[in-house]
């Protein structure tokens, strides 16, 4: 795949497809983990320090993706050897944030030929041409590419919102519902647009008692929390 200029996974995509050698054997992405959730990101190196943050974070993180049944796959531009070494150190040596002793159970790819990274769009080379750069590509059960992030290599992400999206792109196909800007699981929840007048106007006269809405396009309703949370097996 020497120089190969891939264009880069959008949105709506099938997740495209590699093999790879990683921390926890052979894989065959995304197949091997069809059925589930997978969140897929890169970072720029092993042994630094925002990276070695973002693992100890995602690490600690491991059951609550677990119970979201969803797989973390992490990627950079290192060898085997490499990632074993940083792993292991990470356990044993860092305590950081009241963190220690974590143990990183989830694949780490080894990429030195940059070939998942190109194929993913992870190689930025306004940003560095022989490094990854924070990238996050959330997959669907069905392999479809449902949310892209990327961050800079200076730029720790925000593992809040990395769960904040996956739940609400599970919120999104369970109930059938979109989400407003900061929605977090108890907050109303937009339902599907008018498709008629008379659908517009009943909604405007307020007969559906469980529909708040601020105009014939905007209407909410409220999912609990629990409800979220039974749905998705919090
Ligand atoms: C880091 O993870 O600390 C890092 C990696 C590459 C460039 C800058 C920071």
């Amino acid at each position: 795949m020497e120089n190969q200029v891939n264009a880069m996974p959008r949105i709506g995509d099938l997740a495209p497809e590699f093999q790879a050698t990683t921390t926890q054997g052979e894989i065959n992405f995304p197949n091997d983990f069809s059925g589930k959730w997978k969140i897929l990101f890169s970072h720029p190196a092993d042994f630094t320090p925002v990276c070695t943050s973002e693992f100890m974070t995602f690490a600690s993180m491991q059951e609550e993706f677990d119970r979201l049944n969803c797989q973390l796959v992490g990627l950079s531009v290192d060898g085997l050897h490499s990632h074993i070494a940083w792993l292991r150190t990470i356990h044993d040596k860092i305590e950081w944030k009241g963190f220690k002793n974590l143990e990183v159970k989830f694949p780490l790819i080894v990429d030195i030929t940059m070939d998942v990274a190109n194929l993913y769009g992870m190689i930025q080379p306004g940003e560095a041409s022989t490094a990854a750069v924070r990238a996050v590509f959330f997959i669907d059960p069905s392999n479809k590419i449902r949310t892209i992030m990327y961050y800079p290599l200076s730029l720790g992400r925000n593992f809040d919102e990395i769960k904040r999206v996956l739940i609400g792109l599970q919120t999104v196909d369970n109930f059938g519902v979109a989400l407003p800007a900061d929605w977090r699981p108890g907050d109303e929840v937009i339902v599907p647009p008018a498709g008629s007048c008379g659908v517009a106007k009943s909604r405007m006269a307020g007969e559906d008692k469980d529909m708040h809405c601020y105009d014939w396009f905007f209407c909410t309703k409220k999912i609990s929390k629990e409800q979220v949370e039974e749905k998705l097996g919090k």
